[in-house]
Formats: structure tokens, C-alpha cells, sequence
């Protein structure tokens, strides 16, 4: 295993995508090593010691592409330090009470208690109507759902800072400090 921190994603429009490159920003800055990358574009995980896996969430449910990253490397994650992270609420206010308690897809969940992350964390959203098509404004009106980009770079950064000291800690416990 390197010493490599993989930060994976899965996005339709490219919210989450901003987030996942936020978040190995925050890494790189702190010295360690990342990549950031699409999860349908990661080959295999051995250059990685720990891994942020993040989705959008469409009807309550993970990007097919983080579904299937998360499925086929199960075993190898379980043997990783994993963070995990949902992007979607639009709104003010805490994402717990935006989602009425959801904080994770349930068809993954029995994969997430297999892996034990050190964290599942959900962000807030970006809705932006021009580049939804004719069904997915239908349903967010339906559900009258704020439209706009309510996501929240301080909480992101601070997610990120927090990922940072966890490897750091591990990394001067071993003494191998690896700069970027
Ligand atoms: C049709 C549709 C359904 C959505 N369903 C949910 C949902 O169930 N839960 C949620 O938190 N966000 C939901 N969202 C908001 C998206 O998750 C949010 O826009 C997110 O930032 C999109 O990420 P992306 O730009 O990476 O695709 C939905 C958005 C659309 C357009």
C-alpha cells in the first residue's frame, strides 16, 4: 500500500465534483499527496492509504458511479481509511432537517457498516435549473425545492481540515511524512 489519499466522485452537473477538488485542495495544503478523480475513472486502489468517496444524491439515492466504486473495491475499503460524503440539499439551514433524517443512501448502508468510515458527512447542493432537463425541473417543482447553490465552503474546508490532521497524526506516529 503508498501513501497516496485518493478523493473519488460522483456528480451529474458538477457540483460535487467542485467539492471533491475543495477537499484535495484542503489535502494538498495540508502535504499529503492526492488525487481527485471521477470513482468511474479510479483503476486500483493500492497506491491509496485512505480514500473520500462523495456523491450527489438524486431521489435519495447515490450516482450510479460512486454505488458501483463503493460495490466493487467493498473489500479492499474495509482494509482503507474512508471517508464518505453526499452532496445535495438546497435550502438554509442544517442538512439533517433538510433531509428529514436521511443521511446516507439505505441500499449502501449494509456496504458502509462493513467498511466502518471514519465519518459519512452530507453537504448542501447546486440546483441550477438551466442545465436540468424538462423532467428534472418537473420534480423539483413538485417538491418546490429551493433552486440555487447553497453549498457550504466553510463546513466543506472544515470536513477537509479535519481528514487532514486525522492522516498527518498518523503519519508523524509512523514517521513518514509524505509531502505532495
Ligand atoms: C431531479 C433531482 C432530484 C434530486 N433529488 C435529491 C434528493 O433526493 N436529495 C437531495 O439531497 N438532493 C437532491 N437533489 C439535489 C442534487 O443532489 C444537487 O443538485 C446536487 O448538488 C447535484 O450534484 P451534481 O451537480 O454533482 O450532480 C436532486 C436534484 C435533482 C435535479
Amino acid at each position: 500500500m503508498c501513501n497516496q489519499v485518493l478523493v473519488a466522485y460522483a456528480t451529474k452537473y458538477g457540483g460535487t465534483a467542485e467539492i471533491a477538488e475543495k477537499i484535495g485542495q484542503v489535502l494538498r495544503q495540508a502535504g499529503l499527496r492526492t488525487d481527485v478523480l471521477p470513482a468511474n475513472r479510479v483503476g486500483n486502489l493500492t497506491s491509496y492509504r485512505a480514500v473520500v468517496l462523495g456523491s450527489a444524491v438524486y431521489i435519495g439515492k447515490w450516482h450510479k458511479d460512486a454505488v458501483k466504486f463503493l460495490t466493487a473495491n467493498e473489500k479492499t475499503l474495509t482494509e482503507r481509511q474512508v471517508w464518505l460524503f453526499s452532496s445535495g440539499p438546497t435550502g438554509e439551514g442544517y442538512v439533517v432537517e433538510l433531509l428529514k433524517g436521511w443521511c446516507f443512501p439505505e441500499a449502501q448502508q449494509p456496504i458502509a457498516d462493513r467498511i466502518q468510515p471514519r465519518d459519512i458527512a452530507v453537504f448542501h447542493g447546486n440546483v441550477n435549473m438551466k442545465k436540468l432537463n424538462f423532467i428534472e425541473k418537473w420534480m423539483l417543482k413538485n417538491v418546490q425545492a429551493p433552486l440555487g447553490d447553497f453549498r457550504d465552503w466553510e463546513s466543506i474546508t472544515s470536513w477537509a481540515t479535519a481528514i487532514a490532521v486525522v492522516l498527518k497524526e498518523k503519519d508523524l506516529a509512523s514517521g513518514t511524512l509524505s509531502e505532495q
